[in-house]
């Protein structure tokens, strides 16, 4: 019998009952049972195509199943889980990408996408009549499943407790003009929950699943290139307790919004993305006391501070098909652009363009922080900071381009207008930096009101006179975006 090469999933709980999205955690399968994915996916399709011509208690039917739950059962019988994942086009076995079965099963992967599904796990324990019921509802029409509330609520119904199918968002093709806030909202909490996932997988020294990762990063690209003020607004969200959760993800954003105004290739948003979205993996591992420590740290403390961008990277390199510029970013991202910073750099090589961008972005999202060893400046002080920083610190070029899609009072700025009224930045004018579009939230007088977009470039008579400090007024600016 061929051992299993991942025993990460051998006696994991969470992976035995519930009929939960898929999970983060890795699979990684022998040579042996990738090379039987292909006849497992065919008796799955032969399984799935008999129950949609016959009744599912047919004797063909049966025999099909019969089948199916052999090869599955084999698979169990080795310790593992059988866990599929749909990519666009590319069909995923565990973390391994299968090219000539994506084109062989080419229709069972759309039939599946057009029913929301992203990945399947069948997990051990699944019963032959489990099996069957699974498949039927797996053989139901899109719009019979949606009308019955989505697969995972028919597998409920159904007692099918060890097939679970996970939706996501990125898998599906979204026309990139029918995102919507709710999409951005939706993406954003999304990566925060996947960077929660890493660190509980990091912290059990457990594998991350690669497809997932792509996965959200490839949602925030889509978001960001379609949505990128709703985006951004998102992007000034901060969480004391979680900093580096929302750090990371506002980070990403940040580079993807300043990348993808450089180019749209998506390969290297996405390479950008997860270098972003990762870069601070390296301080998941550190204890909370020296991250947060109000006082100066001792050598020692500042020597393992200085080392996460060599551990991040490192920990990079064990999440199966990462970019590599991704690494090379999370390496990269406290050098500086005059050659300075940390980790020493070898042979005067220049930091990589990816990195500089996530270089202005942290710089940015970082001063914008409440830290226990520092307050928070404005994003409008930190914009004026950045400007200075320009070919020292940062790529002067990146600086100023970052200045255009922020704005000199970048989304999220609370303002009072000439006229006195307080607004909230949205994002800026399309033709005056000084002039952006607001959310007006008060009257002359102080009363607060619920609120309408102005585009001060627009309105000759006003303009932005003072920043404000929403904690001054006592207002949360989420509540009014
Ligand atoms: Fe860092």
């Amino acid at each position: 019998m061929t051992e299993p090469q991942n025993t990460d999933v051998m006696g994991d709980e969470s992976m035995s009952s519930g009929t939960t999205t898929s999970s983060l955690q890795a699979v990684v399968y022998s040579v042996n049972q990738i090379q039987r994915a292909r006849d497992l996916l065919a008796k799955f399709y032969g399984a799935r195509k008999t129950i949609l011509f016959y009744a599912s208690d047919h004797p063909a039917s049966e025999a099909t199943v019969a089948g199916l739950f052999d090869a599955l059962d084999r698979f169990f019988r080795e310790g593992v889980d059988v866990e599929i994942a749909l990519y666009e086009s590319e069909l995923h076995f565990g973390q391994q990408f299968l090219p000539e079965e994506s084109v062989i099963f080419d229709q069972l992967i759309r039939d599946l996408m057009a029913l929301g599904v992203g990945s399947i796990v069948f997990r051990r324990g699944l019963t032959m009549s489990e099996l069957s019921r699974g498949i039927s509802i797996m053989a139901t029409d899109p719009l019979s499943a949606s009308v019955a509330g989505g697969l995972s609520r028919m597998f409920t119904e159904a007692d099918v407790t060890n097939i679970a199918v996970g939706t996501i968002k990125a898998l599906r093709s979204i026309e990139k003009s029918e995102l919507t806030p709710e999409d951005a909202r939706a993406s954003y909490d999304d990566a925060i929950g996947l960077l929660r996932e890493v660190d509980n997988l990091i912290s059990r020294n457990r594998t991350v699943n690669g497809a997932m990762v792509r996965g959200s990063v490839r949602s925030l690209v889509d978001n960001v290139v379609s949505n990128r003020y709703a985006m951004l607004e998102l992007a000034g969200l901060k969480s004391y307790d979680e900093y580096t959760y929302y750090h990371c993800a506002n980070v990403a954003i940040l580079s993807l919004a300043l990348g993808s105004t450089l180019t749209q290739d998506s390969r290297f948003l996405v390479a950008l993305g997860t270098g972003a979205l990762l870069h601070d993996i390296g301080k998941m591992s550190i204890s909370l006391d020296i991250l947060n420590k109000p006082g100066p740290l001792t050598a020692e403390e500042w020597t393992t501070i200085k080392n996460h961008p060599v551990a991040g990277a490192i920990q990079a390199a064990s999440i199966p098909g990462l970019d590599k510029a991704a690494l090379v970013i999370i390496h990269e991202h406290h050098q500086r652009y005059d050659g300075n910073g940390y980790p020493a750099v070898m042979n005067s090589r220049p930091q990589h363009l990816a990195s500089r961008i996530v270089a202005v972005a942290d710089a940015f999202d970082a001063m914008t922080s409440r830290r226990a060893y520092s307050s928070a400046r404005t994003a409008v002080e930190s914009m004026q900071v950045l400007a200075e920083s320009g070919n020292v610190a940062l790529d002067p070029t990146l600086t100023r381009l970052f200045t255009l899609i922020m704005g000199i009072y970048p989304p999220r700025s609370v303002v009072r207008l000439s006229d006195s009224r307080v607004g909230i930045v949205m994002h800026p004018s399309a033709n005056d930096l000084l002039k952006p579009v607001v959310k007006v939230i008060t009257e002359q007088d102080g009363t607060m009101i619920e609120g309408h977009a102005v585009d001060l470039s627009a309105e000759s008579q006003l303009a932005v006179t003072a920043v404000l400090d929403p904690q001054d007024l006592n207002i949360d600016v989420g509540d009014y975006l």
